[in-house]
């Protein structure tokens, strides 16, 4: 199926998009606060004729397009939280919530799904089944996907594959990411807990040092990825925290370590905490203190369906042609939408929104971030037209 005037269509919202965008860029509020936010996303579904279910996970909404024939479900999903970030840029637009930023470009995923379904409402006819539009609090933490998929959402109507995208800084303007197999990394969290014996600075023989084992500790775990992963597999395991001591003559009795572990492949990612413990605990006992290891899963890896991704991309080709759609390269960041697609087959694609000419060049979560509002209408029209096919019939 070809795709035709979608970019009549939707290069006509340009300017809408991008105003939708700033109102929501103004407003960022953080997992399971996202009140006004909400209140807004309803306030525009109610606009186009539908009827949005609020308050689902908290501040979740989803909403309906139905066909005008009997079909399948796709799930449309948008996060729309905003991150503790202060926004550095003086642009007009810039929040108005302090020390609360859309610095991830989710008040742009918003505006995209608000855009597709305005589309894709006028294009009912030709839709055999339906289209869930899932605003999704909480991404970044502590997670709305999981909390939305227990409050329903994959049930009344039933959904049978599911499809998102981020925004992303990473990739130019104009270019659209589609990747099957892991495409972002499972994003797990340690604590590990060092007691020793304290003491003074200058008699180190009478007291058991945590500094000392926790320097040792953090350099064995940097063999987790060097030693027991795979050259072709990748892995993270990186110590962001080491909190401990009392002065500079003091021995200390008592470091508090947090890390944060990211992997891709799945045995890899059961085998991790074992390999945690066992360096920590071997550690430990060679100089004489006690580790204590506590291990968070946190998200799992991001996956994308062969056949759904096939079908976005082919759907990205035909509305944008062959050069627009490219194969990105996998990040190590992680994604609640990741439960979505363990329910159901998926796919989650990027939409590229890199410009150094317009200044959107910083990376995600920088609070200098912006993004290429040019790239609205390519995430909008790759929406519309992988629904559209895999809702022909
Ligand atoms: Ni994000």
């Amino acid at each position: 199926m070809t795709v035709l005037d979608l970019d009549e269509a939707v290069g006509a919202m340009t300017a809408e998009l991008v105003g939708l965008r700033r109102e929501f860029h103004r407003i960022p509020e953080l997992g399971f606060e996202e009140h006004k936010t909400s209140a807004l996303i309803a306030e525009k579904l109610r606009a186009l004729g539908l009827e949005p279910q609020t308050g689902v996970a908290g501040t979740g909404v989803v909403a309906l397009i139905e066909g005008a024939h009997p079909g399948r479900t796709l799930l449309l999903r948008a996060d729309i939280d905003g991150l503790p970030v202060d926004e550095r840029s003086e642009v007009e637009y810039r929040s108005t919530h302090p020390n609360k930023m859309h610095a991830c470009g989710h008040d742009s995923h918003i505006a995209m799904l608000l855009g597709a379904a305005r589309v894709l409402i006028d294009r009912k006819h030709e839709m055999h089944g339906n289209a869930k539009l899932v605003f999704q609090p909480a991404e970044e933490g502590p997670g709305g996907a999981q909390p939305m998929i227990e409050a329903g959402v994959m049930e009344n109507p039933h959904v049978d594959a599911a499809i998102g995208c981020h925004i992303w800084n990473n990739l130019p303007t104009g270019q659209i990411g589609v990747r099957e197999g892991p495409i972002l990394a499972s994003t797990d969290q340690v604590e590990i807990v060092i007691e020793g014996s304290g003491g003074h600075g200058a008699q180190p023989q009478r007291a058991a040092d945590a500094v000392v084992a926790a320097a040792h500790v953090v350099t064995a775990l940097q063999t987790i990825v060097s030693r027991n992963t795979s050259p072709l597999e990748s892995a993270v395991v990186t110590i962001g925290t080491m909190n401990g001591g009392y002065r500079h003559n003091i021995i200390a009795d008592r470091i508090v370590m947090t890390g944060t572990v990211r992997t891709f492949d799945e045995e890899l990612w059961r085998q991790v905490p074992g390999h945690i413990e066992r360096i920590v605990q071997g550690v430990c006992a060679a100089l004489g203190v006690q580790g204590t290891v506590e291990y968070t899963r946190g998200y799992p890896t991001t996956t994308n369906d062969p056949d759904m991704t096939a079908l976005v991309r082919e759907a990205a080709v035909a509305e944008l042609g062959e050069e627009a759609v490219v194969y990105p390269e996998k990040t190590m960041g992680g994604e609640d939408m990741s439960y979505f697609l363990r329910a159901v087959p998926g796919c989650f694609f990027f939409v590229g929104s890199h410009n150094a000419a317009k200044g959107a060049t910083h990376p995600h979560h920088h609070p200098s971030f912006d993004l290429d509002e040019d790239a609205l209408p390519y995430g909008v029209r790759t929406l519309v037209a992988s629904t559209l096919k895999y809702l022909a019939g």
